[in-house]
């Protein structure tokens, strides 16, 4: 394999001893955990405070909803915040964050909490209580932790929206969640450019009928429509005696270890996104001990997650992991190459950033600027460096590990989703690596390739991932759908979970991911079903059907390309291609922006009227068009 040589090549040079635990040692704990999982699991439970301890610690009477700590009552901001006050954690910097504009906003966790109370309580006087659903749809500032740290500190339910988001996904994930409450911002910095949140807020809030009250932060203070009695500003209201508390507080809400803690909308192969559920007590124990198995998380580190809050990756590993392991995080409001392309390397010199953990996607877009961006800013403080959301190319990886890792530093290379909420496959520092292979399963994981019978596959052959056995962090549904959770993830393979990709192992047991086999479009990283694409092309007058693939693409990984039928009597124009390319971006947001609407007299079907976008695929590939031996068209 000529990522393998690479390997050889690269991996094993230069490269310092790591601190912390020899490899061999970590694959004893690996085995330990596989031979008893549980006891794994609870004795990292054990390193977290509960208010109450777990009666059990799994209960899968009811497989596959799966029940972690059961019994045992705690909150997660317990862990993140609470439990470092009168501690020296509580002057060290929870988070340093720079605007795009240059600003500096820094956190101690001292000064972090005080602000999570104080909006909490700014919460429970809209009338939020323990269960309601709050969404968040904000720019990369503060106030999109300490909104969700706020939601979970008084036990209502966060749902984010990530900020490229529009129109149409606001209004949809609004709407499923029912919430009252919508957090937002007058607008948001990207490239410079104001992005004017409010106004597709209250476009969302007009479609949806269940928001009561809106939040607006005061971002980038232009004039805004604030509904008399609706909307209020953030700054406005923190400054209310009532947000102060009783005695400068607010107490945490005592929850039950399964009780929701955000509902997370991602992607799947219909139309309707679906809300991925996570709790307090099993996200908590699954999401510290991995960031501390595969970062081994120091009081010295400078922890960097350059993905947005906004997506899981955020969720677990800027916000609730490194608050519990008491860390040190790096936050950046906007784009990597503003107003040069050396943005990120100025801020990881200016900070002295030691782990930086981005997307293969990002680092192909910055590769492309070449070296000197990078080598003209004193990087020599990173020790590791992360990558995440889709399989990393050789030549991104050794970029990655020459170009800003002075070759010094290991690439942890982490495949999770939004379901699993944690890492699932990754090395740690000391593990030998293969550029491209995200390693091993970590301890008390269980992962298989099977064939169509679910039999295990030989070395180096092609299949389906799935993971054989249940984690804390694991999602707990999807939201007010049992049946369809159980139908996508557990069906396919009784008793295993579908992961969706497909992925070989080698000879050493390493885990190669290969992509995902349903009709989800890895965009930049993003996931995007092509249902959802679909079906905002023909929200559009003109389009009777439409039909989404994902494409190669050098930067992106993959690139969406759409293709349309045109009503009776609508005219074929390119000025109308592009027109409903803006309608996409329009509806769901700029990240799912087609790169091609091709207009055409006829899509490839069934006879059962299916559109076969394998078909379109391989002609848009020049591949051959395989089976098409139930083809109509
Ligand atoms: C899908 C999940 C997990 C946070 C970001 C994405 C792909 C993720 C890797 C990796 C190869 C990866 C998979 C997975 N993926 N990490 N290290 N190597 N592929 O979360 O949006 O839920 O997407 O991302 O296809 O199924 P997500």
């Amino acid at each position: 394999m000529a990522q393998t040589d690479l390997s050889v090549e690269l991996g094993q040079r230069r490269r310092p001893r790591q601190r912390g635990w020899s490899f061999e040692r970590y694959q004893r704990l690996r085995e330990e955990a596989a031979a008893d999982p549980l006891r794994f699991w609870e004795r990292q439970a054990m390193q977290l405070s509960w208010y109450r301890r777990w009666e059990r610690v799994l209960d899968d009477s009811q497989a596959p909803f799966y029940r972690w700590f059961v019994g045992a009552k705690t909150n997660i901001v317990a862990n993140a915040l609470d439990r470092h006050l009168g501690t020296a954690t509580q002057n060290t910097l929870a988070l340093i964050w720079e605007g795009e504009n240059g600003e500096l906003r820094t956190f101690s966790y001292f000064a972090l909490h005080r602000e999570v109370c104080q909006f909490a309580n700014v919460l429970k006087s809209m009338g939020v209580r323990r269960g309601d659903r709050v969404t968040i749809y904000l720019p990369r500032i503060p106030e999109l932790p300490i909104a969700m740290l706020a939601c979970a500190k008084i036990g209502a339910v966060h749902s984010v929206v990530y900020g490229g988001f529009s129109v149409e996904a606001l209004h949809g994930r609004l709407e499923d969640s029912a919430s009252r409450v919508l957090v937002t911002a007058d607008g948001g910095y990207m490239r410079g450019k104001v992005v004017p949140l409010k106004e597709i807020a209250d476009e969302a809030v007009a479609r949806a009928g269940t928001v009561e009250h809106l939040v607006v932060v005061r971002r980038t203070r232009q004039e805004v429509h604030m509904e008399p009695g609706r909307d209020f500003y953030y700054d406005d209201l923190m400054v209310l005696p009532v947000t102060r508390g009783a005695d400068g507080g607010c107490e945490t809400e005592v929850m039950d270890a399964e009780d929701p803690l955000f509902l997370l909308y991602t992607s799947g192969t219909t139309g309707k996104p679906k809300a991925i559920v996570h709790t307090h007590g099993g996200y908590q124990v699954g999401v510290a001990t991995t960031l501390q198995l595969c970062f081994d998380l120091r009081p010295e580190d400078r922890w960097w997650c350059a993905a947005d809050p906004g997506w899981i990756t955020g969720h677990s590993y800027i916000v609730y992991a490194p608050l519990i392991l008491g860390a040190t995080s790096v936050m950046y409001e906007g784009a990597p190459t503003y107003p040069y392309p050396d943005r990120w390397w100025r801020i990881a010199e200016k900070y002295g950033v030691t782990i930086l953990y981005t997307a293969p996607t990002a680092i192909r877009s910055l590769m492309r600027f070449g070296d000197a961006w990078v080598t003209r800013h004193d990087l020599s403080r990173l020790r590791l460096l992360g990558s995440v959301g889709e399989p990393i190319n050789p030549e991104a990886w050794r970029w990655y590990y020459e170009v800003v890792g002075g070759g010094r530093c290991p690439i942890i290379d982490t495949w999770w989703q939004t379901e699993t909420g944690m890492f699932m496959i990754a090395p740690v520092p000391s593990s030998p690596l293969k550029p491209g292979s995200a390693t091993l399963p970590l301890p008390g994981v269980t992962a298989q390739v099977v064939d169509e019978e679910g039999r295990p596959v030989p070395p180096g052959e092609e299949g389906k991932l799935v993971l054989t056995s249940p984690w804390p962090a694991m999602l707990r549904g999807l939201y007010r759908d049992p049946e369809r959770y159980r139908q996508q993830y557990w069906s396919r393979y009784p008793g295993w979970y579908l992961t969706g990709d497909s992925a070989r192992v080698d000879e050493d047991g390493y885990f190669w991911i290969i992509g995902r086999t349903d009709d989800v479009i890895k965009v930049s990283g993003y996931r995007l079903g092509t249902a959802e694409i679909e079906s905002a092309l023909v929200s559009h007058p003109a389009v009777s059907e439409a039909a989404a693939i994902g494409v190669p693409h050098e930067v992106k990984g993959h690139a969406i390309r759409c293709y349309v039928l045109l009503r009776a009597g609508v005219a074929a124009s390119p000025e109308l291609a592009h027109e409903l390319a803006d309608h996409v971006a329009r509806e769901v947001g700029p990240i799912a922006r087609p790169e091609v609407v091709e207009i055409v007299a006829s899509l490839p079907k069934t006879r059962s009227g299916k559109i076969m976008r394998r078909v379109l695929k391989a002609r848009a590939l020049g591949q051959p068009e395989g089976d098409t031996s139930t083809l109509e068209e």
